[in-house]
């Protein structure tokens, strides 16, 4: 690094993976200059020399030229794998900081991970801010949704970079303060809880009419591409209905097809199944798509299941022009189920972890660049504008009357699928949501008195106050 580029950056990239690196030009095509920084040199010598040829960009060989590189008060990111990576980041990189300098942490960190590192490092007096990336490559490149917590006087020192460098939508820019420590984190995990679920509703839907109805990889190609021309627009289906249309070169078949069928996850969508659990806040439909993704990478055991136990060859009946707008109804509502449960689980996390979340910026920002962006956010955001204590969406207008109307799509569909032995673990998850949240009185009242015979554990009456107990038996007579 030659003397005059001491001191020039706006900010600073750590870590040049593909989202790193997108993430820098980003920036650098919004007027920042950028320091980038990478711990195998040979990566951030290539990135300058080829993709930043040219740029305002200052590739940094060591973590003290990186640091030198940036106007004070720094400001440092790091587009590193979460996780102990991310602690050895910070470890370097802090005592070379100087009292009010920034660190952001952009990787998908768990929450509690963040308030211990934000912990850390404010006391040291440097500012942290954890923040959701969302948007994969193209998102990083071209505007991703940006999702920050951490102080308002950290997020005042990143917002003006922040929000130029993020999707913008009719509304804004796909970017907001969301409030302290690991809240940033916190809202995008429960993002990829939501992500994961309308994910695995679409390869349901795919299930139902290869396996169920006998639909060519084209045909549901086309009847996925409707969807994104309508209601369902988002850029899940839009993604889904573009993958259906590639062909393997090698083999001609559709690459689909080919792909094994053993789904991976980074951790995210379990943290949000975990983290509903102790808010006591049920997000079925999540929780089934990270299962179906377990279950899923049992290929061996399921392939030598299948001759055991000997699956099904589902063959669904009825005619396709009518179980085709049963799907859309079907899709439509688990995802609905999807997002009223993510937003559920944030309202209770906001309250008990203190994030004071605006939950109508949340789906603003949703609105746009990320991978659960869709036309959904949009009545979302206005549901939680035109009531900030709403704690589901389900009822709210336009989704209770969607609850009302499509449920008989939705019920058509996983009975259809539970008859022919296709599973449909998602579909029947948000169906079983919806019926149990609509049920005002569920069968719980035996729970009770279960619980109450074998270990007096009272329960309520429904016509007077108070808690009760029922000796049931006779302690010494039980078998
Ligand atoms: C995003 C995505 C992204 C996600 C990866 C992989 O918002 O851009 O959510 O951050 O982490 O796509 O996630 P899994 O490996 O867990 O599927």
């Amino acid at each position: 690094m030659t003397e005059q580029q001491t001191g020039t950056c706006d900010i600073g990239v750590i870590g040049m993976a593909v989202m790193g690196q997108n993430l820098a030009l980003n920036m650098e095509s919004k007027g920042f200059t950028v320091a980038v920084f990478n711990r195998t040199t040979s990566r951030t010598e290539a990135f300058v020399r080829e993709r930043g040829q040219g740029k305002n960009v200052v590739g940094a060989l060591t973590l003290e030229d990186f640091v030198a590189a940036l106007k004070p008060p720094r400001k440092a990111m790091l587009m590193v794998q979460a996780g102990a990576g991310t602690d050895a980041v910070i470890d370097a990189l802090l005592p070379l900081l100087d009292p009010g300098d920034l660190i952001i942490d952009g990787g998908n960190s768990f929450y509690d991970d963040t308030e211990r590192r934000a912990a850390a490092v404010e006391a040291e007096g440097r500012g942290y801010i954890g923040t959701g990336v969302s948007g994969g490559e193209y998102g990083a490149l071209h505007g991703p949704s940006i999702m920050p917590g951490g102080t308002e006087t950290a997020y005042a020192a990143v917002e003006p970079i922040f929000t130029k460098i993020a999707a913008q939508v009719d509304d804004g820019p796909c970017c907001a303060y969301l409030g302290p420590g690991s809240a940033g984190h916190y809202v995008k995990m429960v993002h990829n809880g939501i992500e994961y679920g309308i994910m695995q509703v679409l390869a349901e839907a795919y299930d139902v009419m290869q396996r169920g109805l006998g639909m060519t990889v084209p045909e549901i190609q086309e009847v996925v591409a409707g969807w994104n021309a309508g209601e369902l627009q988002s850029f899940l289906v839009e993604i889904t209905a573009d993958i259906l249309t590639h062909k393997d070169p090698d083999t001609d078949k559709f690459v689909v097809e080919i792909i094994q069928d053993s789904a991976a996850q980074k951790g995210t969508g379990k943290w949000t199944s975990q983290s509903a659990l102790d808010h006591g806040i049920p997000i079925p439909t999540i929780t089934a798509a990270t299962e179906a993704r377990i279950l899923s990478s049992f290929k061996e055991i399921r392939e030598r299941a299948d001759g055991i136990l000997q699956g099904a060859t589902p063959s669904f009946a009825g005619p396709r022009d009518e179980l085709i707008p049963a799907l859309q109804d079907a899709v439509y509502l688990a995802a609905v189920s999807a997002y009223a449960q993510g937003m559920h689980l944030l309202t209770a996390a906001s309250a008990e972890r203190n994030y004071d979340l605006d939950f109508a910026t949340v789906a603003r920002i949703w609105k746009g660049g990320c991978i659960i962006r869709s036309l959904l956010l949009e009545p979302i955001k206005q549901a939680f504008a035109a009531d900030p204590d709403l704690t589901n969406i389900m009822l709210a207008e336009p989704f209770a009357s969607d609850v009302r109307e499509r449920a008989p799509g939705l019920r058509r569909i996983v009975a259809a699928a539970v008859s022919q032995g296709l599973p449909t673990p998602a579909m029947s998850a948000a169906l079983n949501y919806i019926e149990g949240y609509r049920t005002a009185r569920l069968p719980a009242n035996l729970v009770q008195a279960q619980r109450d015979y074998f270990g007096a554990h009272t329960y309520q009456r429904v016509d007077k106050e108070g808690a009760y107990h029922t000796e049931w038996q006779d302690i010494h007579n039980i078998s």
